[in-house]
């Protein structure tokens, strides 16, 4: 399998998130064959777009972060039962200007993870409510609510502990890892 560029975008800005944490999991779980950034996204100016005729030097850099990259992983927690502000700001920053958007057409995936049961399900739809607009191939299957993720689920370097919520990522990371492969050469094939 070739080796796919990925643009990692954490949901929570806290420094101890553990979704940023599942993130980091999934990096090292296939880093034969995604090579993974985090591309921060907590000191972008909130999208307006009377600010496009100079646009904040945090915009440019992000935009540029996510151009060159293969595929898009998304793993984010849960507010309100919708998408963090700062994630959605970020999707937004990204996909202007009109027709400029910097994540059109790359395959993405879509993580949540919380404390509590449901796992995110509901940010998790919305975000990927905004893929189908941002023409973003998303990944349908396996899907991803991780519930009951907290602290104690990572060791001291932050990575999951073996067990089944580990397995259940390994699983996750093995199938994005195929997915961005899939778009790739399908892309390829119809050039
Ligand atoms: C939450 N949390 C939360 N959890 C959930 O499952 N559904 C929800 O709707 C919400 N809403 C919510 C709103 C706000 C403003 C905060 C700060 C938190 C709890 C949340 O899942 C928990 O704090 C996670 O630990 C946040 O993820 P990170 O920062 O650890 O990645």
């Amino acid at each position: 399998m070739e080796k796919h560029k990925i643009a990692i975008i954490v949901g929570s800005l806290r420094k101890d998130s553990v979704n940023r944490k599942i993130a980091l999991t999934m990096a090292a779980i296939r880093d034969d064959s995604l090579e993974c950034t985090i591309v921060e996204i907590g000191d972008l100016p909130l999208f307006n777009q009377d600010l496009e005729a100079t646009p904040p030097e945090a915009w440019v850099k992000f935009r540029d972060a996510i151009r060159p990259m293969d595929g898009v992983l998304f793993v984010t927690p849960e507010y309100n039962r919708g998408i963090p502000g700062a994630l959605k700001n970020a999707i937004d920053v990204g996909s202007r200007p009109y027709g400029q958007s910097v994540f059109s057409k790359k395959p993405a995936a879509v993580v949540t993870a919380s404390p509590g049961g449901v796992g995110g399900f509901g940010a998790n739809h919305q975000l990927r409510q905004c893929c189908v607009f941002l023409d973003m191939p998303i990944m349908a299957q396996p899907e991803a609510y991780l519930g009951g993720v907290n602290d104690g689920s990572f060791d001291a370097d932050g990575q999951l502990k073996d067990g089944p919520l580990k397995d259940v990522v390994a699983g996750l990371a093995h199938a994005f890892a195929a997915w961005v492969d899939l778009i790739t050469k399908g892309r390829a094939a119809l050039v």
